[in-house]
């Protein structure tokens, strides 16, 4: 069973690094013959959608020389992907938009995710929760279950460590999706 941990966050090390890091800790935790991967998409190169709708066609995108495929690889090995991202003015991060938009070329071929489940960490300071949440359901187009999603708090690097009653939700969080895998 494998658990892929994917960071949206341009920002590293911090609180979305922090949190799907610690989400995959409390897994592994509960369920130690999981196999857990963390992977930051802005450690990636992945270019920008170019809107030339050739995928439409061939089911796959023109841009041939990024890292696109080697991520999408992961989240087809993935039996729970954990997917967070903070919250830039309402929706996800440039880095993830890109990355989202960049699948648009599986359409035709849309139950490809179909029978993996997927779970979202949101971090903020304060506001913007069910648009960015709406953009991260995504997946569910492509089959994906959807199975949880949390809403965390913090603005500055750091924050979210210092801040106990987050952490307990967090690791609320991360059991019951671990008992989802069992
Ligand atoms: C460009 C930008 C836009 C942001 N927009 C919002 C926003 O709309 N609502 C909000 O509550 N926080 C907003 N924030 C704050 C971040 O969500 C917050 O700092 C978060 O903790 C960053 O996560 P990170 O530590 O993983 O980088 C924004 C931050 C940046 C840099």
């Amino acid at each position: 069973m494998k658990v892929l941990g994917i960071s949206g966050s341009p920002r590293r090390d911090g609180n979305t690094d922090y949190a799907v890091r610690r989400a995959l800790d409390l897994i592994k935790e509960r369920l130690p013959e999981a196999e857990t991967e963390f992977i930051r998409i802005a450690d990636h190169r992945i270019e920008h959608c170019r809107g030339c709708r050739y995928c439409m066609e061939a089911v796959e995108c023109i841009i041939k020389d990024d890292d696109l495929d080697l991520l999408v690889g992961k989240m087809h090995d993935a039996d729970l992907i954990l997917l967070g991202a903070p919250v830039y003015w309402w929706g996800p991060p440039g880095v993830l938009k890109d990355f989202i938009d960049r699948t648009h070329g599986f359409y035709p071929d849309d139950k490809r995710f179909a029978g993996k489940k997927v779970a979202v960490i949101t971090v903020a300071a304060q506001s913007g929760y069910p648009t960015h949440e709406k953009t991260m359901s995504w997946l569910q187009h492509y089959g994906a279950e959807y199975v949880g999603k949390l809403r965390l708090r913090a603005r500055e690097k750091d924050e979210l460590k210092r801040k106990p009653r987050q952490l307990k939700r967090l690791e609320t969080f991360a059991a019951n999706l671990a008992s989802t895998l069992q």
